[in-house]
């Protein structure tokens, strides 16, 4: 696992911008271009900075989405396409809507209003698999450690499927639904811990005080379904890309170990 260290949220996401635009571009060039690159995509707070970036590079010609196919996270239950809550609408307005090439065919976002959810989650994996699995999956995680919508204890082999959320999940997202609870969706669709974890890589962005245990427990925690973020200790190709307030609960040494590690990489 490699753990990025920025000094804050800005240089954080210009450096996972730019990783994920290297990637696509490398793909571009590379002997596999004649098949899309294949990009999972979260939603929440953490990643409004690396697609404010990437929507830049793509607005300066230095990255196009025109080969990309997306898969995103997850998306609550019960939820219209043009409700402004919904993941939908969320990508829509933060990312898709702003880029200038990217073919709406190639958009895959769970439908939270599918007649039968569990052949909408059946469907979506089988459409994961025809592209040959995802390239690289972009996350963020929530307090708890989840990942996707994958509460503490989801199995760590989960594939997609429907998630009830905790209480606290649902009080950290009651911010997007005018701070009350009562609003926020019990359900919801989201990918699996083995669905990410099957990603040639995994970039998970993590910010803030409130995320350092779940950082902590991510990278120097035991390999538990309690925190489903720590499984990326046994991916091959996970990285965390954090800010100094994240990194609280770490120990000095493993700290120390990765900014020597990645200094290279400091912005
Ligand atoms: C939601 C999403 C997660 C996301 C988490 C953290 O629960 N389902 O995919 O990682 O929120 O969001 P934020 O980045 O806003 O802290």
């Amino acid at each position: 696992m490699r753990v990025i260290i920025q000094r804050d949220y800005l240089r954080t996401c210009l450096w996972a911008a730019k990783y994920i635009a290297d990637r696509i571009n490398e793909h571009e060039n590379g002997p596999e271009k004649d098949r899309p690159f294949v990009l999972g995509l979260p939603t929440g707070s953490s990643p409004l900075g690396v697609y404010r970036e990437l929507i830049r590079m793509n607005h300066d010609g230095e990255l196009s989405f025109k080969n990309v196919v997306t898969f995103n996270m997850d998306e609550y239950m019960g939820l219209t396409r043009e409700d402004p809550h919904s993941y939908w609408h969320f990508m829509h307005e933060n990312l898709f809507d702003r880029l200038t090439d990217i073919k709406p065919e190639n958009i895959n976002i769970l439908d939270g209003m599918a007649e039968d959810p569990e052949k909408e989650c059946e469907e979506y994996e089988k459409k994961i698999a025809s592209y040959g699995g995802i390239d690289l999956f972009l996350g963020g995680i929530g307090v708890d450690g989840h990942l996707a919508f994958n509460e503490p204890f989801t199995s760590l082999r989960s594939r997609t499927g429907i998630r009830k959320l905790t209480t606290n999940t649902k009080v950290a997202n009651s911010r997007f639904f005018d701070n009350d609870i009562s609003k926020v969706p019990s359900s919801a669709l989201s990918v699996g811990v083995a669905t990410v974890t099957d990603s040639k890589e995994v970039l998970i962005l993590i910010h803030g005080h409130n995320k350092a245990r779940a950082l902590a427990e991510s990278v120097e925690g035991a390999i538990t379904s309690k925190w489903t973020c720590s499984v990326l200790q046994m991916h091959n190709g996970a990285i965390i890309a954090c800010d100094e307030a994240a990194c609280g609960e770490l120990t000095v040494d493993t700290y120390k170990y990765f900014l020597d590690a990645e200094r290279e990489e400091r912005l």
